[in-house]
Formats: structure tokens, C-alpha cells, sequence
């Protein structure tokens, strides 16, 4: 089955996981509109690609474990249809994880994850720092062992929406250049979405897709989504400096995680800060500092890299960290939202869930774990 081609969904919010819904909806027949006054321009924008449900992973968390591997498995699928339908490189990276420890506590944190994934059925190979330099040779003396974690890949996310745009405006989505500031509805529906202009697209559904401002667009989604502000650097390489790590290298730096994920090119993205300061999108002295230090410390080679972006944007945080992806409210509203450090990685499982709850088909158990009723009274049963 497929989507009722008589349906009408818009779809609030073009970031990764806006864009991802509303390209397959509009595949499976819906006739969608994306209202967005700058697509692609957020969180999805700032982030650095890690696809990485596993080296994420930790202890109370295994509903949003399940759900990242579904999404990772589905990630070569989903990149080679978005190739395809685009005629762009979407960017993915398969060249795998290492995770590094400094410190002696940063060694006994990585032994408590890795005793995790060994006492859930996914264990990861434990490597000494010599054996983590032999595979990347960019990790410095410091490090004196870690993790090796093949299947945790990463995507150009840059490379990754300007495809999904693409793709989306193939499959006939009609793009909204405004903002939007409410989800309308007559009490029992939804009826349209409200823009900063006072126009209002109408509509049969509305997917709201919005990140970080997803709480502000209906009262039934209210209190349910904040913003976890992450700093975040972009680094070239040059000339004469020690060569970028082929991996994504993540590693704890006397208990602080930093992360540095491949591009081609040889450039690194450096990342991530994380504060719950509300809708502050300023970068910090503070934060470049620490990921600066941190990251040299692991990667010492960095310091001859070129600093050439410095940014912030706003994870969409929810209560419990795992998404909401489900209907919510008055019918026809919908939401994927509060994917907090996973919005990338989890954008086909989340587009795969609504577009089966648009069809009327069951979801997946992991999408169904992730139902927005676990928090909210308000939903529908
Ligand atoms: N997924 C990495 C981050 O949120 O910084």
C-alpha cells in the first residue's frame, strides 16, 4: 500500500530529518509542502555526520540503541536511493569508529561501554593505544587505548541536504520560503500551518519537523522538545600537516568527549560542546578552547590544520533522549522530533515510521518505542 495520493501533508521544518520525510512522502504519493524560510540551514547544517548508535550508546538507553541500529543498517539503502534519485553523492563514510581514552578514568568509562555492549550481544573490540595507532596512525602518544567500532559510519552532512533538496524537489515537493508559527486546527483536525506572513498553507496533515523550535508550533507539543546548544569546528588540511585519521576518531579527554569526523578532502570537523542554554546560537572563547585542546590532544597533528569555520547549533533535546516520531493531538498532526545527538543518523528509520503511519501500516517496534505517547497525555490512542 501507499499513501492516499489525495492527501495534502506539509511539512514544518527542512532540516535532515524535515527533508528526509517529506522526499519519501512525496515518493509514496503525498502531495507535500515544505515550509521552511531556510532549509538546511540549522542544526543539520552545524553537525558533524557521525552516524554512531553504538560508541552513542549507553547504559537505560537501549530503546534509542535499537532504533540507531535499525537506522544505520538502513543507511547504505537509503544513501544509494537518494543517490539516485538526485544524481548527487550524499557523502557517506564507511570506514568505521575508534574510540580513544586518555586518562585512567577515561579507560575505565570506555570499559563501562564496552562491558555494556558485551552484556547486550554487541561487543566491541578493545584495542591498546599501539594498536589504535597502528590503524590511525594521526593518534598521539597520549592515548593509551580504546575501541574499534567498524559498523558506527558517518555522512558529509553538507553533501547529504543539498541531495535530500535536491530529491525533494524531484518527487514534487512544493517548497515554502517562510517560517512557520503555528499549526492551525478546528478543535478535532489540523487545518493548515500559519507562516510569519499571516499566510496559511492549507492542508489534510502536517508533519512538524522543526528541531529545537518544534515545542512552540502546537500547544499538544509544548514543553516536549528543548535546545541543547553544540559548539563545533571546521578544520582543512595543509599542506605539510600530518594527515586527517581515515576513521571517525570519538575520545574522552580527562572525562570530556570530543569527536573528529573525516571529510574527503582530508578535513576534520571537530565537535561537540553540549549545554542546555536555550536558543543562545553564539559560539564561545570557552568552547572553541576546549575542543581545540582536547582534540590536539588526541590528534596531535591538528594543530597545523586550518581553522576555517567556527559555528553552534541547537540540538532538538527530549525527556528521555530517544525521538518522538508518532501522531500527537488533534488528527492529521504529526511529529519527528527531540532526535537530540542523532537527528542524521536516525532520518531513514524516522522517514520510514511516518511514512508508514501516512500509509496506515504498523511501524517497526523500534519506532513504536519511540511514540510521542510515552511523555504526552494529549495523544491520540
Ligand atoms: N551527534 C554528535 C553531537 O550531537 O554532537
Amino acid at each position: 500500500m501507499t499513501i492516499d495520493s489525495s492527501m495534502r501533508l506539509a511539512v514544518v521544518g527542512g532540516g535532515v530529518v524535515g527533508l528526509s520525510c517529506a522526499w519519501r512522502a512525496a515518493v509514496d504519493g503525498a502531495r507535500v509542502t515544505l515550509v521552511d524560510a531556510a532549509p538546511g540551514s540549522g542544526a543539520s547544517w552545524v553537525a558533524g555526520g557521525m552516524l554512531a548508535p553504538v560508541t552513542e550508546a549507553w547504559p537505560g538507553e537501549e530503546a534509542l540503541l535499537a532504533l540507531g541500529v535499525e537506522s544505520v543498517g538502513s543507511w547504505p539503502g537509503f544513501a544509494a536511493r537518494l543517490a539516485e534519485a538526485s544524481g548527487r553523492d550524499p557523502g557517506l563514510r564507511a570506514d568505521g569508529t575508534v574510540v580513544a581514552a586518555t586518562g585512567s578514568g577515561d579507560r575505565a568509562e570506555l570499559e563501562t561501554l564496552a562491558s555494556y555492549l558485551d552484556g547486550i550481544g554487541r561487543p566491541v573490540q578493545r584495542l591498546s593505544g599501539r594498536e589504535l595507532r597502528r590503524l590511525e596512525p594521526a593518534i598521539g602518544p597520549e592515548v593509551r587505548g580504546g575501541l574499534s567500532v567498524p559498523d558506527d559510519l558517518a555522512v558529509d552532512n553538507r553533501l547529504l541536504l543539498a541531495a535530500l533538496r535536491v530529491a525533494a524537489e524531484q518527487a514534487g515537493v512544493v517548497f515554502v520560503a517562510r517560517n512557520a508559527t503555528a499549526v492551525a486546527d478546528d478543535g478535532t483536525r489540523v487545518t493548515g500551518v500559519t507562516c510569519d506572513d499571516g499566510t496559511v498553507v492549507d492542508t489534510d496533515a502536517v508533519l512538524v519537523a522543526a528541531g529545537a523550535y518544534t515545542s512552540a508550533l502546537h500547544p499538544a507539543l509544548d514543553g516536549l522538545v528543548r535546545p541543547v546548544k553544540g559548539e563545533i569546528l571546521r578544520l582543512g588540511h595543509r599542506p605539510g600537516a600530518f594527515p586527517a585519521p581515515t576513521r571517525t576518531v570519538r575520545a574522552l579527554v580527562d572525562g570530556r568527549p570530543v569527536y573528529a569526523v573525516p571529510r574527503d578532502g582530508g578535513g576534520l570537523v571537530i565537535g561537540a560542546t553540549q549545554a542546555d542554554v536555550g536558543f543562545d546560537r553564539e559560539p564561545t572563547v570557552g568552547g572553541v578552547r576546549d575542543l581545540l585542546r582536547d582534540a590536539e590532544r588526541v590528534l596531535p597533528g591538528v594543530a597545523e590544520f586550518a581553522l576555517l569555520e567556527v559555528a553552534a547549533g541547537l540540538r532538538p533535546g527530549s525527556p528521555d533522549n530517544l525521538p518522538l516520531i508518532g501522531r500527537i493531538g488533534p488528527t492529521g498532526l504529526l511529529v519527528a522530533g527531540g532526535h537530540h545527538r542523532n537527528g542524521i543518523l536516525l532520518a531513514p528509520v524516522t522517514a520510514d515510521g511516518i511514512v508508514a503511519l501516512l500509509r496506515g501500516d504498523e511501524v517497526s517496534g523500534a519506532v513504536r518505542a519511540a511514540d510521542p505517547a510515552r511523555v504526552n497525555r494529549k495523544v491520540d490512542a
